[in-house]
């Protein structure tokens, strides 16, 4: 693959368009709680000015649909940038079309930054409507993908522009391929992968792979109820996704076939409800009754997990294993994201940690710093992993 990096790229006075994903956890309030992805970007942006060019930065928040939803406006996240990137100032553009930002830049320094408003506001983006990509293409000079995260969207800001546009490699964006490239190349056995998360449908293909590649599958999240009722468990109030069950079966099948070992929480922390954390109490699956619900794994198999952690050389993990949100559900999550970092530190495993909610749950607890790699793709990493070409990477093989 040719690496269209930012090496030999002279930007003076020129418009350039970057794709960022600062598509970052907010709080209730619409608060900004994780700056990870922001902070991601930073190398890139800085090279952007150094090199004196007009950056017009594009970024989705959340998934409006085509409408303009107060609360995802980059305009709630305008004063994190700022901070994180160091500089005096952004202009945040409100949502109009391609003419008006045309305008605005041609006004602009050499050097300088301006936010497009939410992308996703605008209905073009999904639609991939070419006319609306060509007249935002216009406005540029070349186009640069700093966003790994989202190169599985093949919307116009993260695929079609690169085919209207010079394209380039974002710094964040090269590092992400070459530290994962690196890693699938040598993998090291025994593999562990731990898939967490709610929805076994977003996980399908992943798990289906998985089983044929690693020799340790955890499943945890509310996926793993799913498992649990397909084996017989009563799983009580627990979030399941009953229509998935033949998916299940398939995925266990599979996973024999494989001589891959499946592990489901034997043991699991359950609570009348989310809010009742007093009640929470750590019981065997088989002991499980229909007024409780599964918010995380138990101890045993907390245990049972870490011991295998402990015999592998890699260990993937996308998905938290619990509602780490509400403590103290997040102690699964917590542990075994303690002994990982032991292990990785000790230089006996190479681990990988992937997806936006698995690297909040784990920067809660401190932990990141431990693994060998940490990105913030979900969805994209998941594609990757599953040998599919990503639509927003396909420019490199031109
Ligand atoms: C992510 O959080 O994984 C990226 O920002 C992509 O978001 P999306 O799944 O809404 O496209």
């Amino acid at each position: 693959m040719n690496l269209k990096t930012l090496d030999n790229l002279e930007l003076e006075g020129k418009t350039v368009i970057l794709r960022c994903d600062l598509n970052v956890p907010l709080d209730n309030n619409g608060k900004v709680t994780d700056l990870t992805k922001i902070k991601r970007h930073k190398t890139t942006i800085d090279e952007l000015l150094d090199k004196k060019a007009k950056v017009l930065v594009i970024s989705h928040l959340g998934r409006p649909k085509g409408k303009e939803i107060k609360k995802l406006s980059l305009n709630n996240i305008s004063d994190e940038f700022v901070k994180v990137m160091n500089i005096k100032e952004i202009t945040v553009l409100p949502y109009c079309g391609p003419e008006v930002i045309d305008s605005v830049l041609k006004d602009k320094k050499s050097g300088s930054i301006t936010l497009m408003e939410n992308i996703r506001f605008y209905p073009e983006e999904e639609e991939n409507n070419q006319e609306f990509a060509k007249k935002l293409s216009k406005i540029a000079d070349y186009f640069v993908n700093d966003a790994f995260s989202v190169s599985h969207r093949k919307h116009i800001s993260t695929y079609t522009l690169s085919n209207l546009l010079p394209s380039y490699l974002g710094r964040s964006l090269e590092l992400e391929l070459n530290m994962l490239n690196k890693i699938n190349e040598n993998i090291d056995k025994p593999v562990m992968a731990i898939i967490g998360g709610s929805k076994i449908s977003t996980k399908i293909n992943l798990l289906s792979n998985l089983v044929k590649k690693v020799d340790y599958l955890v499943v945890g999240g509310a996926m793993a109820n799913t498992f649990l009722l397909e084996k017989g468990f009563n799983i009580g109030g627990s979030l399941v996704e009953k229509d998935k069950l033949d998916i299940v079966k398939n995925v266990l099948q599979k996973a024999k076939e494989n001589n891959c070992s499946i592990i489901l929480p034997k043991e699991v922390v359950v609570s009348k409800s989310i809010n009742s954390d007093e009640e929470a109490k750590n019981i065997d699956i088989s002991k499980m009754v229909h007024d409780l619900a599964i918010f995380d794994v138990g101890e045993k198999t907390i245990e049972e997990i870490c011991n295998t952690a402990s015999i592998c050389k890699t260990i993937f993990w996308n998905g938290p294993l619990g509602v780490y949100e509400t403590p103290p559900f997040d102690n699964s999550t917590n542990m075994i994201g303690r002994t990982i970092a032991i292990l990785t530190k000790a230089n006996l495993v190479t681990s990988v940690v992937g997806g936006g909610d698995t690297v909040a749950a784990l920067n809660n607890a401190e932990l990141t710093g431990g693994f060998s790699y940490v990105s913030i793709a979900g969805g994209a990493l998941v594609e990757w992993l599953e040998g599919k070409k990503l639509p927003g990477l396909l420019f490199l093989e031109n």
